[in-house]
């Protein structure tokens, strides 16, 4: 089935297209929306397979909702309808990342082979992903904007709501962009992401070391078997299963498996343990993004004080540093506001105290970017996905609070203490 959205002010054309298409055995039309702002809204809650887009249309016309539509759900084609002669237009709508263009008056069997043939080339495309997250030879159609980032969870303290934060970002950004995503667990004596997950622990780093001769492990197949498959497609690394296992690994083990993963997928997510060690202070440098967890409550800001102040040691910009404010209890009274006060630091995201949200994504091993997606603490995850996309990637909605901002701040961090 294509689960397509109409998009047009019109009433009479939306009730006209929608009638039509009902007669099709393989299109649903999913939602209708009357302006690009609401079609942009609509697609996000909606997931349509194909949007069907008017140009002209009050609120946001057809062209920027196109463009937002290609930064946020850029797995979902736009089909643009104009009439003939907006050749500036087509021009513009193309350059917006529309994918097909139907020129009114249309006919039927054009608009239905233009969905269907959309729709396929869509689907190709992503069976392509899904090759080249196993390292096949399409791999090198993967884009090379965001091979290998990297992005490191870290908490000051524990219990803080770190690995939560690393699941949800992992599946949240697989699922926002269709990308390659692994999520490691460098939580090596008591990581609890296989847990979370349900997934089987048959395999962990310590199969990885147990293939490593003179630092050159890491053969494709060979990697291919140890990484297990997470939720949505993503890939995970689990920690040893035993905490005394955990000394097995090796700063030298860590650099090949963190190039070795650089080269094999768009985001390498770690979720590390609060703990400051050789080995996540390694993953630190090599960051293009700290998700730094902190909870509401005193003992965490203070610990995350002292994090962002070794963070400024090592010249961690400011600016790639997502500072998260984590719920996990109600009854503080710490807010947003006095966070930022405290710490002198923007917060990129405030993530509610939602038990009953949390306590069921992890009884089904299902985080809540997947299961429960109509809630706060769900949208709240993905806003911070947002700030971790490259920059071409983000809507203009989750831009940075500001790095000039935050630049400020840091100065008064670090001169008015
Ligand atoms: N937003 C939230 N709302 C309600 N409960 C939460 C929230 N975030 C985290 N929790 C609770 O806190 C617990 C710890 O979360 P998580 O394991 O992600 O933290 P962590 O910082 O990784 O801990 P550790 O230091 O043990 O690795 C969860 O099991 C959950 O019960
Ligand atoms: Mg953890």
């Amino acid at each position: 089935m294509i689960r397509l959205l109409i998009v047009d002010d019109v009433e009479s054309t939306r009730e006209h297209l929608r009638k039509l298409l009902g007669f099709e055995t393989d299109i649903e039309v999913c939602g209708t929306a009357d302006n690009g702002q609401a079609a942009v809204d609509a697609a996000q809650k909606l997931n349509p397979d194909v949007v069907l887009m008017d140009i002209n249309m009050p609120v946001m016309d057809g062209i920027q909702a196109t463009e937002k539509l290609a930064q946020i759900l850029p797995a979902t084609p736009v089909i643009i309808m104009s009439v003939q002669g907006e050749r500036d237009y087509l021009r513009r709508a193309m350059q917006a990342g529309a994918r097909e263009f139907l020129i009114k008056p249309f006919s039927y069997d054009e608009l239905v082979a233009a969905v269907r043939r959309v729709h396929q080339l869509e689907q190709k495309k992503t069976g392509l992903v899904r090759e080249s997250d196993l390292g096949g030879a399409e791999g090198s159609v993967r884009k090379e904007r965001n091979r290998g980032r990297v992005i490191v969870a870290a908490g000051g303290k524990g219990g803080v709501g770190t690995s939560l934060v690393s699941m949800n970002l992992a599946s949240g950004l697989r699922r926002m962009t269709g990308e390659s995503v692994i999520l490691v667990d460098l939580d090596l004596q008591f990581g609890d992401i296989g847990i979370m997950l349900n997934s089987d622990h048959s395999r962990t780093f310590v199969d990885l070391l147990n293939q490593n001769e003179q630092g050159k492990l890491l053969d494709d197949d060979v990697l291919d078997e140890i990484l297990l498959e997470g939720p949505e497609g993503i890939r995970l690394l689990l920690s040893p299963p035993t905490p005394e296992l955990a000394d097995l690994v090796q700063i030298d083990h860590l650099r090949s498996l963190l190039a070795r993963l650089k080269e094999r997928f768009d985001y390498v997510i770690f979720d590390t343990a609060c703990h400051l060690g050789e080995l996540s202070l390694e993953v630190v440098e090599a960051a293009d993004h700290i998700v730094l967890v902190t909870s509401a409550s005193i003992p965490s800001l203070k610990d995350t004080k002292l994090m962002l102040n070794v963070l400024g040691s090592l010249n961690v910009p400011d600016s790639s540093i997502v500072l998260v404010l984590n719920h996990t209890d109600s009854t503080t009274g710490i807010t947003r506001e006095l966070t930022e006060k405290n710490l002198q630091f923007t917060v990129a995201a405030d993530i509610p105290y939602e038990p009953r949200a949390i306590g069921e994504s992890i009884l089904k091993a299902t985080p809540v970017v997947l299961s429960q997606e109509d809630t706060d603490i769900s949208r709240a995850y993905m806003r911070l996905v947002e700030y971790v996309l490259p920059a071409d990637l983000r809507s203009v909605v989750a831009a940075p609070a500001g790095n000039a901002q935050q630049d400020k701040k840091k100065q008064r961090k670090l001169f008015g203490k």
